[in-house]
């Protein structure tokens, strides 16, 4: 299906990188993998030690597409070089901006200017990232051209008339699979509007979506969105000279504001750490006991720390060091120890500052003491695979208590290890693939996942960054 179309891609930009960037995958073979990589973990010793995730993947994929509609050259240091991302990076090629990686792995962004994007020759693959697609989408609705997208097997089941209806609005036309999925054509309005949408859902992707169509219309264009999601459009916008506004509605939303037709202009910047990488060693070394580990350089911007917040109230070591701004973000080092975990209640409004969290969070509850009761997880459904299931399926293989009522997932833990043994479904899922993985490492018995491959999405060297800190994470037979 149209994933091999993308890592086809991959396998081609990989190829022209630098040196530095050969050595870099030759590290990390889960990359270049365009079949099955079934992976197990088993009880792994303490963790130990100091490492740094990769850059966060909602910040990498912003950083190039803004860098595309400036003017100018910007320079992206500590961008997450994963799948998703350099997905993102080869349609903005397509769309006509020039993306090169230094051998000091810092990426320069050539821009087009907003109104600049040229109509591509062939499809753009988005690969497994919605964000790149949703994005990508809005940006090129500002534009008067039509591009065709598509991604992999687990993309073109994802909704897309949430981005594509607000779009329509505006004055793009879009032909789309039922249900509004990929692949689909979008050609972009000659003459966009500017609209005022209030969202059903607090989607920072949505929102992103319409801002970037919006940079292209005259007058203002607001998104109104229920619940606060991660601001780093806003922020990043701010930094590349566009006026934002943003204020807190009545009902415990936000009301965010773009001027359109700004001249955006290259401006340097510094990707964090992905907060949602760092979560995984996080947890395995909270649940392994005698962890502790420190983990340099991760973003703990607000909408986006809901499960340090969590794992705190539940009783877990973690420690912000040095707390400092880098490239507009707030950045900290964090030093985890092991310790026993309570169950705690999760708040629906809580969701969207960890909404990409649940399944590690619920691997963390299957090891508590206690009942974790997590509210407000509709949007789990609609992710890389449908979260909640997974999450169920494979703690109950594992040997946890769940249950799911409507859009509230419970777990029930004893306090005691989960006995694992199971054989786990990833679903083309990155983040249920890692979770089960630090499972495994904490478990009776070792766990197995039908597929790692797509753990390159996100973060390339999950495993041996956990294996370097002490996990037993390796390739395995199905
Ligand atoms: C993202 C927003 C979230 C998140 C996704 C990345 C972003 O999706 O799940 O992994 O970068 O904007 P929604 O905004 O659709 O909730």
């Amino acid at each position: 299906m149209p994933r091999r179309l993308c890592q086809k891609q991959n396998r081609k930009m990989r190829a022209s990188l630098l040196p530095a960037a050969r050595v870099l995958v030759k590290t990390y073979p889960l990359m270049s993998s365009s079949s099955a990589t079934p992976l197990s973990s088993g009880t792994a010793g303490p963790l130990r030690g100091e490492c740094r995730v990769p850059g966060d993947k909602s910040i990498s994929h912003r950083a190039l597409i803004f860098g595309a509609l400036a003017v100018g050259r910007t320079r992206v240091s500590g961008l997450l070089e994963g799948e998703d991302v350099l997905c993102t990076a080869e349609a903005l090629r397509a769309l006509g901006a020039t993306l090169t990686r230094g051998s000091d792995g810092v990426w320069t962004v050539s821009g087009v200017g907003v109104g600049g994007l040229q109509e591509p020759g062939g499809m753009l693959d988005m690969g497994n990232s919605g964000t790149g697609a949703r994005l990508l989408m809005g940006a090129v609705a500002g534009h008067n051209i039509t591009a065709f997208f598509t991604g992999d097997a687990s993309l073109c089941k994802r909704p897309m008339a949430r981005v594509t209806e607000p779009l329509s609005r505006m004055g793009a036309r879009v032909v789309a699979r039922q249900g509004g999925r990929l692949p689909l054509a979008l050609t972009g309005a000659a003459d966009p509007l500017p609209i005022t949408y209030e969202s059903p859902v607090a989607s920072a992707q949505v929102k992103s979506a319409i801002l970037l169509a919006g940079l292209s219309a005259p007058g203002q264009t607001t998104v109104i969105e229920p619940l606060h999601s991660r601001d780093h459009t806003e922020n990043l916008l701010r930094h590349f000279g566009a006026t934002v506004t943003s204020e807190a509605t009545e009902t415990g939303g936000r009301r965010i504001t773009v001027t359109g037709q700004p001249e955006l202009i290259a401006a340097d910047l510094i990707v964090p750490g992905d907060p949602s990488s760092a979560a995984f060693p996080a947890v395995a070394a909270l649940l392994l006991p005698g962890s502790a580990i420190e983990i340099a350089g991760v973003g703990i911007n607000p909408l986006r720390a809901g499960l340090f917040e969590t794992l705190t109230e539940m009783g877990a070591a973690i420690e912000f060091k040095n707390t400092r701004i880098e490239g507009g973000e707030t950045v900290a080092d964090l030093s985890i120890k092991s310790g026993p975990l309570k169950g705690v209640t999760v708040p629906a409004e809580r969701a969207p500052s960890m909404i990409d969290e649940y399944p590690i969070l619920a691997v963390a509850a299957a090891f508590a003491e206690g009942k974790t009761v997590m509210h407000g997880l509709s949007e789990l459904r609609v992710k890389e695979s449908d979260r909640l299931a997974a999450i169920a399926t494979g703690l109950e293989a594992c040997g946890a208590k769940v249950t799911i009522e409507g859009d509230t997932l419970i777990v029930e833990g004893t306090g005691a290890r989960p006995k694992g043994g199971a054989k786990v479904a990833a679903l083309l899922d990155h983040r249920i693939a890692m979770s089960f993985l630090v499972l495994g490492m904490a478990a009776e018995r070792p766990v197995t996942i039908d597929d790692g491959a797509t753990i390159a999405t996100s973060f390339p060297d999950f495993v041996p960054l956990m294996n370097r800190l002490g996990g037993a994470i390796t390739e395995a037979a199905l």
